[in-house]
């Protein structure tokens, strides 16, 4: 991806802390993730995720979904704003915003999400929580290519944590989040590499088809 001058090109998208965004950062500055980050966008003003990129030099734009009638305007100023940076893919690293099948579209086959469950199980929100009401034994992550049907494309890699007895949905979140810092630059070295491709919505590696849950990371 890219040619032997130019690496590849993300945009990552936002909405909060950014700790996603600066495992991204750390990496593509080692040189781990054989990218750059040409932008990253936000939805919220004061985000903590932008004070990361500013930090890394890294372009920033702020558009506030508050300031737009629907999802539409929104969806289509945010696509014009990506497409400036013109990036081989899309991440999504905490972005709260549900995207129109026409953004979807648009950048179909390069836009990764990251959720923090064990897809399929518990898609949306309070991933935490529900998974230890259910008396589950173990909980994770799970990084996907996006459809248009919410956190449900093809899983790419997914890591599991154990719940420890009296576990709460903050501590649970904070050892998941630990994961989540592998598995999506990870995800996205692959990608930029050519090796991690998506085909009949099955996300293969290296030509193989990967296992409905993705590839299985052990730290
Ligand atoms: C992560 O848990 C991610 O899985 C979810 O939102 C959280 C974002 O955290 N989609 P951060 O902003 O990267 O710190």
């Amino acid at each position: 991806m890219g040619d032997s001058n130019t690496k590849a090109k993300l945009v990552v998208l936002i909405s909060g802390s950014g700790s996603n965004l600066q495992s991204f950062i750390d990496q593509s500055l080692s040189g781990e993730l054989p990218a750059d980050i040409a932008a990253v966008i936000c939805n919220r003003p004061g985000a903590f995720g932008l004070e990361r990129a500013a930090k890394a030099g890294i372009p920033t734009e702020l558009i506030d979904h508050t300031l737009y009638e629907g999802r539409e305007p929104f969806d289509q100023e945010l696509i014009r704003c990506i497409d400036q940076y013109e990036p081989d893919l899309v991440i999504l690293a905490g972005f709260m915003r549900i995207l129109t099948p026409g953004f979807v579209q648009h950048y179909s086959n390069r836009l990764l999400n990251i959720h923090p469950s064990l897809l399929p199980k518990y898609p949306g929100l309070n991933t935490h929580q529900r998974a230890i009401d259910a008396g589950d034994s173990e909980a994770g992550a799970t990084v996907h290519f996006v459809t248009e049907v919410l956190d449900c494309g093809a899983n790419v890699v997914q890591a599991s944590v154990p719940i420890l007895k009296d576990d709460s949905a903050e501590a649970l979140a904070k050892r998941i989040l630990g994961q989540e810092h592998k598995i999506y630059p990870l995800a996205a070295k692959w990608f930029v590499e050519g090796r991690l491709t998506i085909k009949d919505n099955k996300a293969l590696l290296d030509g193989d088809v990967l296992p409905e849950s993705g590839f299985p990371f052990n730290s």
